[in-house]
């Protein structure tokens, strides 16, 4: 009995999510040829499957509402394609019911803006005048504790990478872009519950982790994990993610402290990395286009060009999460002090 109330309820539930759900999407007459097909059947059956729209053929940010100007005339005024999807473009473009404009940017030379992921008013010129060498003298226990922390994790990942600095620098990456997202999502997590402001910090370590994302991204132009090394990235975000929230909560101080170390090691690596560079045990290969337009960088700049502008990238992470943890020690909050937000 209660199978059968349940197979009908079943069926009642999806007829009537297929009109609310479907129907949504500027379905008209049941069929729309890019998003889904749909065949009413003769006894109220309604039945839907996803199909993907074929890409091929299509140019690069070409639109789907343009092919379907040649093979398919929009139902609703409301559907509009809203570029290729990816970073970088990809074939296939994406319909939007939604009204979400389009959006097209073009570049100051007036070609075609081709990143998703970042806007030409998210790229900079690194600061590279900053002091590479400064480092924070250990002096509590807390600091020692961060300190030897980071140096014990750079053990088992010398011996892994050893001098294979591409890859390591990627890996390390993803690594690199998790506390800044912790520490952002916790700031503004305190911020709603105590009805506070937050003194811009919640922005500066978002930045942060879009910033070592972007190391990411642009390091993957270069280097290609391997299936074991995807999922050591797997198995080291679970730990790392969950021992930096619970580390967070209990410390604030610990935590930026131990970040600032890491930047000093993430410095320290950069800058061997450039010694194999120049050596020439490492090719100097031309700079991806996607470092070139994020750091502003000029036509023709390689990779050494790419990793003294991660490097200085890191040499700020450095300092804004040592200053977070001063902050701290000294008995504020962080929004005592207005956050360094850009600071590149
Ligand atoms: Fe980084
Ligand atoms: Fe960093």
């Amino acid at each position: 009995m209660m199978m059968t109330i349940g197979r009908q309820g079943g069926r009642l539930a999806a007829a009537a999510a297929g009109k609310r759900l479907f129907t949504t999407c500027g379905v008209s007459n049941g069929v729309h040829p890019l998003l889904m097909q749909f065949s009413a059947g003769p006894a109220r059956k309604v039945t839907a499957s996803w199909i993907r729209a074929p890409a091929i053929g299509l140019r690069r940010n070409e639109s789907t509402l343009a092919l379907g100007e040649r093979g398919h005339q929009p139902e609703t005024r409301e559907e509009k394609a809203v570029g290729s999807a990816g970073a970088g473009g990809e074939d296939k473009g994406v319909v939007s019911y939604w009204g979400v404009p389009p959006s097209k940017v073009t570049k100051e030379d007036g070609t075609e803006w081709k990143w998703n992921c970042f806007r030409p008013w998210d790229a900079y010129k690194a600061d590279m005048s900053i002091d590479l060498k400064k480092h924070h003298a250990p002096s509590t226990f807390l600091d020692r504790m961060a300190f030897w922390t980071v140096k014990a994790l750079r053990f088992p990942t010398d011996i892994f990478f050893q001098r294979r600095y591409g890859c390591r620098a990627m890996m390390l990456e993803t690594v690199a872009a998790v506390p800044g997202m912790v520490g952002g999502m916790l700031l503004h997590c305190k911020s709603l519950r105590r009805f506070e402001h937050s003194g811009g910090w919640i922005k500066a370590l978002l930045e942060e982790a879009e910033n070592e994302r972007m190391h990411l991204m642009t390091f993957m132009e270069v280097s290609q994990p391997r299936w074991y090394e995807r999922a050591l990235v797997f198995a080291v975000q679970g730990v790392f993610f969950n021992a930096y929230f619970l580390g967070y909560l209990v410390s604030p101080k610990f935590a930026h402290r131990m970040v600032g170390y890491l930047e000093e090691e993430a410095i320290h690596s950069y800058t061997e990395f450039l010694k194999e560079i120049d050596n020439g045990n490492i090719e100097n290969v031309p700079a991806p286009s996607i470092a070139i337009d994020y750091w502003r960088l000029p036509p023709g700049s390689t990779l050494r060009d790419v990793v003294l502008v991660v490097r200085a990238d890191e040499a700020h992470h450095r300092d804004v999460n040592h200053f977070a943890s001063d902050i701290h020690y000294q008995g504020h909050e962080l929004r005592a002090a207005p956050a360094p937000i850009g600071y590149h």
